[in-house]
């Protein structure tokens, strides 16, 4: 009997099935495409074994079975539940592996529940290559059916360099799966981050390909060492198939979207979370395609600060760590809202390796939350005050030259303002309350005394 199984052999499915078995665990794979199912029968060895029906893959599995399905969310999830339901045993424990919505997994976890079946919502992240060598991964559900899979999702996830493994329980119900939007939510906001530092060293600093790529490896040595800033590097450095030029000046400048990330802003402003630069980000994916192009392309005919380059390199610091830092602020709202535990340090842990917005910071952002401390704001930390407080003049500097210039910065600028009002005792939303009660006698707090006040305004005749 096999040990663990997995629906959808298409190259994630397949690879995470291969690195299951390299961990010494029996697997047996399952697609509805047979030719997913014949290349997978290439690897077939005695702890590899490729299922040509529904019938033969669950019976081929120990109980309680361990399944994992790793198919394109929406619909094809359910319609695989229906088919697996009736060859199902009460314990039997499903892994839900995709990109999938929580309300859907929501949904889900709680009709499973009702035929004694254990649901786990999983976020997985690393992209092919992660998961053949080590993906993070966010897996949410009750407790117990975790700790039954998690041997193997300890083995094959991606480890720290201290060789802990990029995976834990996240907490109940849909958890995993938001955990998961709000990294692809945080994935959009840094990437949103490089392109406008990029746009900058490139029409101001006036850098060629070769140079932005070197610059960025720079970074990635200096003060943002990431996996997004790596691909940078090698992105910008990339030659041309078709003709002798750079890739990058021949790829269209329309983002594409499968929207996690949009998810992130929908449950954002449903719960009020200022998560302003994921929104920025998603809005700019919008803009790429939305606008007319009809305009010129800026040409900065100004002078080049000399600390350009460093200033820019803290920006890009201080961006990155207020994408995270919006995106813990919405976990612990949603915590809040939706009544989740959720271990804060064990998060940054799974992002530490694996996936995407994989950084060294990651490791600072877990010990600003350790032994379970309470931030409304990660920058209440000491750690990230102190790099607010250092990189804020560099930001500053740079936003009001890409103002100068033209230059739209929509993440790097929404980043500058979010960190000038987060700590901010005055901000202006007393002329609002006025403005409100004015028009609709919608009434307001007072700061000098407690209750709901109304005024009865003067019309200026
Ligand atoms: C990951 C990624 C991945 C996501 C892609 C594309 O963590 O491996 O988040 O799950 O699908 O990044 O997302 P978009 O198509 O929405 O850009």
């Amino acid at each position: 009997m096999q040990q663990f199984g997995v629906i959808g052999l298409s190259v994630m499915g397949k690879n995470l099935a291969l690195n299951v078995r390299n961990h010494g665990f029996s697997v047996s794979g399952f697609s509805i495409d047979k030719p997913e199912v014949d290349a997978f029968a290439k690897y077939e060895d005695d702890k590899l074994k490729p299922c040509y029906t529904w019938e033969e893959f669950v019976n081929s599995l120990e109980k309680p079975r361990k399944i994992l399905i790793q198919i394109m969310a929406g619909n094809p999830v359910d319609q695989t539940l229906q088919k697996l339901l009736p060859l199902l045993d009460k314990g039997d424990i499903l892994i839900d592996g995709g990109n999938s919505n929580f309300h859907d997994t929501t949904r889900r976890f709680e009709e499973m529940e009702k035929h004694g079946i254990h649901f786990i919502g999983m976020g997985v992240s690393g992209g092919e290559e992660g998961a053949l060598n080590g993906p993070a991964l966010m897996p949410g559900g009750d407790e117990e059916a975790y700790n039954g899979v998690a041997p193997i999702l300890e083995a094959i996830a991606a480890k720290t360099p201290e060789g802990r493994p990029c995976v834990s329980y996240i907490g109940p119900s849909s958890s995993g799966h938001y955990v998961k939007m709000v990294h692809n939510g945080i994935e959009y906001a840094i990437m949103q981050e490089f392109s406008e530092v990029y746009d900058i060293l490139r029409k101001i600093a006036g850098k060629s390909n070769d140079e932005m790529s070197d610059i960025f490896a720079k970074w990635n040595n200096g003060r943002v060492h990431a996996y997004l800033t790596e691909i940078t590097t090698n992105v910008l450095k990339q030659k041309d198939d078709l003709t002798p030029d750079h890739i990058i000046d021949h790829i269209m400048n329309i983002a594409s979207y499968k929207g996690t990330g949009n998810w992130m802003l929908e449950d954002g402003v449903a719960l009020g979370a200022p998560i302003s630069v994921v929104a920025e980000a998603v809005i700019a994916r919008f803009m790429s395609k939305a606008t007319t192009r009809e305009g010129k392309s800026v040409v900065w005919n100004g002078d080049v600060p000399e600390d350009l380059i460093d200033n820019l390199e803290k920006s890009l610091q201080l961006t990155q760590a207020v994408a995270y830092a919006q995106g813990f602020q919405q976990l612990t709202m949603a915590a809040k809202a939706y009544d989740w535990k959720l271990r804060y340090p064990s998060i940054a842990q799974n992002w530490e390796a694996g996936c995407i917005i994989r950084s060294s910071m990651l490791k600072d952002i877990e010990k600003a939350y350790a032994d379970d401390k309470e931030l409304d704001v990660l920058f209440q930390d000491p750690y990230f005050k102190e790099l607010m407080e250092n990189n804020i003049h560099a930001l500053r500097e740079v936003v009001s030259l890409a103002v100068k210039a033209g230059i739209p910065t929509p993440t790097l600028s929404a980043s500058l303002n979010y960190l000038e009002s987060i700590f901010n005792p005055s901000l202006p939303a007393n002329l609002i309350q006025g403005q409100r009660d004015y028009f609709g006698a919608h009434t307001y707090l007072r700061n000098d005394r407690e209750g709901t006040f109304h005024t009865e305004w003067y019309e200026e005749k």
